[in-house]
């Protein structure tokens, strides 16, 4: 069996009341519940993780270090600045897609800067709770090879 982390961070348990126009109008709960029906079809286990703190995180991705074959991650804003999150992507050597439900590229200057990018093997931008479901496809076409 395939095993992949599902990662949410800060201020994505709000998804769904949290600006809507940008993000969309799902939940998180609603979102989780379409990836699990995804990963029953493409014969994976996930386990879901959402927090607001990096430290947090970066616990989760240790301690499930041994169980996890991939991860898939939405690192919110710590994309933008959590060299801390990178090393630990870096440290425990999965294969990593990074998503976003907005596009990054095109907000403001700052939104455009992942220092996570180079240690994901893909990063999927701009197609709201689409790009979580393209990433897990990627991950799992990957990890299948
Ligand atoms: C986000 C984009 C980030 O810039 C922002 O901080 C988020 C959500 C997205 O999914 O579009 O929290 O990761």
């Amino acid at each position: 069996m395939i095993n992949i982390l599902i990662i949410h961070g800060p201020n994505l348990n709000l998804l769904g009341e949290r600006e809507p126009k940008v993000y969309g109008s799902t939940t998180l709960d609603e979102l989780n519940q379409v990836l699990f029906q995804k990963a029953q079809d493409l014969q994976v286990e996930l386990k879901f993780f959402q927090s607001n703190s990096d430290g947090k995180i970066i616990d989760f991705i240790h301690e499930n270090r041994h169980w996890a074959n991939g991860i898939l991650i939405n690192p919110g804003a710590l994309t933008h600045y959590s060299y801390s999150l990178r090393d630990a992507i870096a440290a425990v050597s999965k294969p990593t897609i990074e998503v976003h439900l907005s596009d990054i590229h095109n907000r403001e200057p700052f939104r455009s800067i992942s220092v996570i990018k180079e240690v994901c093997i893909d990063q999927i931008v701009g197609l709201g709770i689409q790009s979580y479901f393209h990433g897990l496809e990627r991950l799992v076409q990957h990890l299948k090879g």
